[in-house]
């Protein structure tokens, strides 16, 4: 399978968002990835349901919703109402995960976990029958423009390891510090979305930098 790119609205220019949305829209990218953030779970406020609705609006393709929040299943439902076609909770912010990614499969999306640099990804064997995509952080979450994790590499291949083994149909998907440089190692190690906010909207020419990684 293809890889799947998903830039990061977290950089956009939010002055301007239907013209980013737009370009992301003309552009190769599979997803939209939107960034929420409570100032409790990460140390950073970012955005909320009338900004996912006002994209909503916009967008040609589908939203990829990661919430870096605590206690999410109190707005798994409104998450559903905004938009979101996948959503991802953190593996640190659910204290019961299975019931969590049951609710939100059966309100209709497709269910992530994402997993902090510090947690190791053999805590999520017992989730994969449930779930549809694993996000491993690659920085740690909060801000957008951080450097790579290198040893996320590791964590990769084992999770790789780990689905196929299990015989699972769970996308790998990565986030923080994608680049040019490391996208096409990232592929090859098995990921199956990048996520990149920095790349592409701080570069000259965002919808061909999501063509470059599209086709790294
Ligand atoms: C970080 C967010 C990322 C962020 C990535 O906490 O989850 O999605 O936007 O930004 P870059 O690609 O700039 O590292
Ligand atoms: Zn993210």
């Amino acid at each position: 399978m293809a890889h799947f790119v998903s830039p990061s609205l977290l950089t956009a220019d939010f002055g301007n968002l239907a013209k980013d949305v737009r370009m992301v829209n003309n552009s190769e990218a599979d997803w939209i990835h939107l960034d929420i953030m409570d100032g409790v779970f990460v140390p950073n406020i970012s955005f909320g349901f009338p900004v996912i609705q006002h994209v909503r609006k916009i967008a040609e393709k589908p939203l990829d919703v990661h919430l870096m929040i605590v206690d999410p299943d109190r707005y798994l439902t409104r998450f559903h109402d905004a938009g979101a076609e996948i959503l991802t909770v953190q593996y640190e912010a659910c204290v019961h995960l299975q019931r969590t990614v049951t609710e939100i499969r059966k309100l209709g999306m497709k269910a992530g976990v994402a997993v902090n640099p510090h947690t190791p990804v053999m805590l999520l064997k017992n989730i994969l029958q449930y779930i549809d995509m694993v996000l491993i952080m690659t920085v740690n979450p909060g801000f957008g423009g951080q450097s790579f994790i290198i040893e996320s590499y590791n964590k990769i291949a084992e999770l790789k390891k780990m689905i196929d083994e299990g015989g699972h149909k769970v996308l790998i998907q990565v986030d923080g510090g994608v680049d040019l440089e490391n996208a096409g190692k990232l592929v090859e190690t098995g990921v199956n979305v990048l996520v990149a906010g920095n790349t592409v909207f701080s570069s000259d020419d965002p919808e061909g930098t999501i063509s470059k990684l599209k086709n790294i």
